[in-house]
């Protein structure tokens, strides 16, 4: 398995992989190929931190960190928010997702980003060292069980002394 930056040439490809993904999905609007779109037009997008992990030429799977704020009154943080992650059916279980996540975490460490927010499955992600945002005093701006919130510091204390509401990009709410 070969993990790489997104091109434009892979973006019909990947619009495929991530309808596929969500196809049976529950907590899903099944629009996510359309976020992603939206996404990569948007100011948010960091083309670096748009990857692919691919399987004897094709792509299995598909990881998108784009940026977000952490707003407190006056104060403003940047962050990251992991979103999609998605597997193509036929090549789950086989850590590619995993993969994806940890390549995408040390990615965005060495553009200098410091943490990565996410909405998730509480079974999933803490293996990969994600923690409840309650913890840090950090909400996100939607109705869901806390559980569901998660962070990961990519440095040491990266939101030591941070705190307030996660800020999206306008293109997650189209
Ligand atoms: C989530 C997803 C990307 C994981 O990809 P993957 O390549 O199968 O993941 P890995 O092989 O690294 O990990 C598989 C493990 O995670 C577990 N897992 C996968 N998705 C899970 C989920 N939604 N909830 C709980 N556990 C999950 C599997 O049971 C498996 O557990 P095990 O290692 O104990 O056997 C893939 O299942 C997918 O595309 N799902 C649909 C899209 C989605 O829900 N994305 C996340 C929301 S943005």
């Amino acid at each position: 398995m070969n993990i790489r930056k997104e091109e434009s040439k892979d973006y019909k490809e990947v619009f495929n992989l991530i309808k596929n993904a969500f196809e049976n999905e529950v907590y899903t609007d099944h629009k996510e190929q359309f976020l992603v779109e939206r996404l990569r037009n948007s100011e948010a997008f960091v083309p670096e931190l748009s990857l692919v992990a691919e399987v004897d030429g094709e792509i299995a799977g598909y990881v998108l960190l784009t940026k977000i704020k952490i707003i407190n009154n006056d104060l403003q943080k940047t962050s990251l928010a992991l979103a999609p992650i998605a597997v193509l059916k036929k090549y789950r279980g086989k850590g590619i997702g995993g993969k994806l996540i940890l390549e995408a975490h040390q990615r965005a460490k060495e553009l200098g980003f410091g943490s990565i927010i996410l909405l998730g499955h509480e079974k999933y992600y803490p293996k990969f060292g994600y923690k409840m945002t309650k913890n840090y005093g950090i909400k996100l701006p939607f109705e869901v069980p806390d559980e569901n919130c998660m962070l990961i510091e990519l440095t040491e204390n990266a939101l030591k002394d941070v705190s307030g509401i996660v800020e999206y990009p306008k293109e997650f709410y189209e």
